[in-house]
């Protein structure tokens, strides 16, 4: 990856610092067309809300929440959902992968995915699962790396112009 970009989980306090920038960066991904699941229009001020809403489970350590940076700004973010039914202990989901076109393909998605595979290995997780829109750089990335595409729900989801998409369920066990 690129060597002025760093990796790094935020803390509770870190990530309550952080909304504004996060926000920056969902807003700027959205505004682009990223379907991450939401419709536009999606002000800044929605994409500050969807991450405040978090601060009761990034508290509780069920969400966690890594950040890549350069220069000290927040140009990418993955989150960790610990949070699982009782049944499955074993399992945490992969949420929101977004890099912001800037510093696109330097390796910076990709490191994310291996921080965020490495703290849900540190929470004794074994099996990381999440969705995403089928067919795209997303895909190709998440299957790069070792992620098996279950399949393909047709028209599961919808791009934030409206228009639908179809989503890929993808899994991985960690070893
Ligand atoms: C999908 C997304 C997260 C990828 O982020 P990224 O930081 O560009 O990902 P990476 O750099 O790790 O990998 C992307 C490509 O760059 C290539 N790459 C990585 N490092 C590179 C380098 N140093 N030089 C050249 N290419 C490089 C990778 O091999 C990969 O190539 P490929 O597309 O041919 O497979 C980003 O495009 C994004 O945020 N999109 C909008 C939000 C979104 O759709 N999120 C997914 C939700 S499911």
């Amino acid at each position: 990856m690129d060597p002025l970009i760093t990796i790094e989980t935020l803390a509770p306090a870190a990530y309550a610092r952080s909304l504004d920038e996060l926000a920056d960066l969902l807003h700027h991904c959205v505004a682009a067309g990223a379907p991450v699941g939401f419709l536009w229009p999606f002000s800044p001020a929605d994409a500050r809300a969807y991450f405040a809403d978090l601060v009761p489970a990034v508290d509780a350590g069920k969400r966690i929440v890594i950040v890549a940076k350069a220069e000290g700004r927040i140009v990418g973010a993955m989150q960790l959902d610990l949070d699982m039914p009782q049944s499955q202990p074993h399992r945490a989901g992969g949420r929101k992968l977004l890099v912001h076109d800037s510093v696109r393909k330097r390796g910076v998605g990709t490191a994310l995915m291996y921080a965020m595979e490495d703290e849900a290995r540190s929470a004794g997780r074994t099996l990381v699962d999440f969705i995403a829109v089928a067919g795209g750089a997303p895909e190709k990335l998440y299957v790069s790396i070792g992620y098996t595409v279950a399949g393909v729900i047709p028209h599961y989801d919808r791009r934030p112009d409206g228009t639908p998409c179809d989503t890929a369920v993808l899994y991985k066990h960690l070893i």
